[in-house]
C-alpha cells in the first residue's frame, strides 16, 4: 500500500512537472480559521477582500470540518491547513486523529506561527510537516517572540522531539531586504540542518509588481547557502516571472479550500468565485473541478502579476519527486 501511495504521488509530480494535470491534487490548503494572536503588519487577513470579516472567524465546527476533508480525500494527495493561526483552531488535534484513522491522505501539514509547537505537543505530533513562518517584517514588530519561536525549534530539534524534515521555515521576504539583513537567521537554520521556503509580499489582492528584487536575493541566498536550504521546487528558484504557462501553474496541482469550507476555483486569488461548500455530504470535488474547467481554463490572462504560490513551487514540499518519495514514505513509517 505504502508503495502504490507513493508511487501514485510521484507520477502527478511528474506530471506537473510536465505540464499536465494531476489527477489528485498535490496539496489542498484548508483555510481552518482566521482568528489569531498575532497582527503581522503585512498579513493579507487585514488587507485581502477575500477576508470581509478580517480576524474574526474561529472556523467551521469540527464536525462539519470532517466532512470537509471527507469529501476532499479522493481527491488530493496531501493537506496543509492554514489560517488565522492554525494551532489555535478547536479540536485541531481531534481532526488529526479523524483525518489520519478515517480517510487516506498520505501527508497532513499546517502553517503556523509557531508560538504553540511546544504546548501543544497533540497537534505537533500528529503533523507531517509544519512551515513555521519566520521573516524580518515580522521579526522587526515582534523580536522577542520571534526569538523563543526559533529557539524552540532548535530544542525540539536538538531533542529529537520534531523529525528531520518536519519543520521548516516560511519566509516571506519584502523587497528592500537584503543577504545581510537574512544572514544571521540563514546562518542559524542552514547550522540547524533547518530548511526554507522563500516567497515574496503579496499586495491586498495578491499581486506583485515585479519579480526581480525577489529573484535577485534568491540568487544570493542560492548562492551562499546552496539549494538545500530551500524547500521551493528548484527549477524555478530566482527566475520567477509573470510569464504563465501550466508548466508553473496548472490550479489543479494544488486546491483551495476557503474559511467557511467552499471549494475555491481556480485558486486563492480568485477566492470570491467557488464550486460550493465541502461542509455538505458526498460534495464531487472531482465533478465539480471538471465541469469549472471546461467552462475557463487558467492560467489567463486574468492572472497577470499573480504572486500566488503556484508561480513558484505550487505544492511544495511535495513538487520534487525524489523528496516526495522519501517524505511520503517516511511519514508511513512515522505511526502516531
Ligand atoms: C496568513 S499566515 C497563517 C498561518 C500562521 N498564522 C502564520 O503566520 O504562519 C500564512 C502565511 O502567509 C504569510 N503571509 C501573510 N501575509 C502575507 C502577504 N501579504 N504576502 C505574502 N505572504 C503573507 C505568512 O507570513 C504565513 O507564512
Ligand atoms: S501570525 Fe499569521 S495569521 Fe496571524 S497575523 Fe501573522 S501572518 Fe496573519
Ligand atoms: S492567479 Fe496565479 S495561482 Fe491562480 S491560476 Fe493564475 S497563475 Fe495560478
Amino acid at each position: 500500500m505504502k508503495s502504490v501511495a507513493s508511487a501514485s504521488i510521484a507520477l502527478d509530480v511528474i506530471r506537473v512537472q510536465m505540464g499536465l494535470a494531476p489527477l489528485k491534487a498535490l496539496q489542498t490548503s484548508v483555510h481552518l480559521n482566521t482568528h489569531c494572536n498575532l497582527r503581522c503588519s503585512y498579513c493579507f487577513i487585514a488587507t485581502n477582500p477575500n477576508y470581509p470579516t478580517g480576524y474574526k472567524e474561529s472556523g467551521l465546527p469540527l464536525e462539519k470540518m470532517k466532512i470537509v476533508l471527507k469529501n476532499l480525500s479522493g481527491s488530493t494527495h496531501n493537506v496543509i491547513f492554514t489560517g488565522g493561526e492554525t494551532f489555535l483552531y478547536k479540536g485541531f488535534a481531534d481532526l488529526l486523529v479523524y483525518a489520519r484513522e478515517e480517510l487516506s491522505f498520505d501527508s497532513l501539514s499546517a502553517i503556523s506561527n509557531g508560538m504553540f509547537l511546544e504546548s501543544k505537543p497533540e497537534i505537533l505530533n500528529r503533523l507531517d510537516h509544519v512551515a513555521v513562518s519566520y521573516d524580518l517584517m515580522r521579526r522587526n514588530q515582534y523580536p522577542d517572540i520571534l526569538d523563543n519561536v526559533l529557539n524552540s525549534i532548535i530544542r525540539l530539534r536538538r531533542d529529537g522531539r520534531i523529525k528531520e524534515g518536519q519543520v521548516y521555515f516560511n519566509c516571506t521576504i519584502a523587497e528592500h531586504e537584503t543577504i545581510a539583513d537574512w544572514s544571521g537567521f540563514l546562518d542559524l537554520a542552514a547550522n540547524n540542518g533547518l530548511r526554507i521556503f522563500v516567497q515574496p509580499v503579496r499586495d491586498g489582492f495578491g499581486n506583485l509588481d515585479s519579480w526581480e528584487p525577489f529573484n535577485a536575493l534568491v540568487l544570493e541566498i542560492r548562492k551562499r547557502y546552496g539549494y538545500q536550504i530551500f524547500v521551493n521546487c528548484k527549477t524555478y528558484l530566482g527566475e520567477y516571472d509573470h510569464k504563465l504557462t501550466k508548466k508553473v501553474c496548472h490550479p489543479k496541482a494544488r486546491m483551495y479550500v476557503d474559511v467557511w469550507g467552499n471549494l475555491v476555483y481556480p485558486c486563492e486569488r480568485f477566492a470570491g468565485s467557488n464550486l460550493g461548500n465541502l461542509a455538505v455530504p458526498d460534495f464531487p470535488v472531482a465533478r465539480k473541478w471538471a465541469e469549472a474547467e471546461a467552462r475557463e481554463k487558467f492560467p489567463s490572462s486574468k492572472c497577470e502579476k499573480c504572486a500566488y504560490n503556484c508561480v513558484f513551487g505550487n505544492s511544495i514540499p511535495y513538487r520534487r519527486p525524489i523528496r516526495t518519495i522519501i517524505t511520503s514514505v517516511s511519514a508511513k513509517f512515522h505511526e502516531r
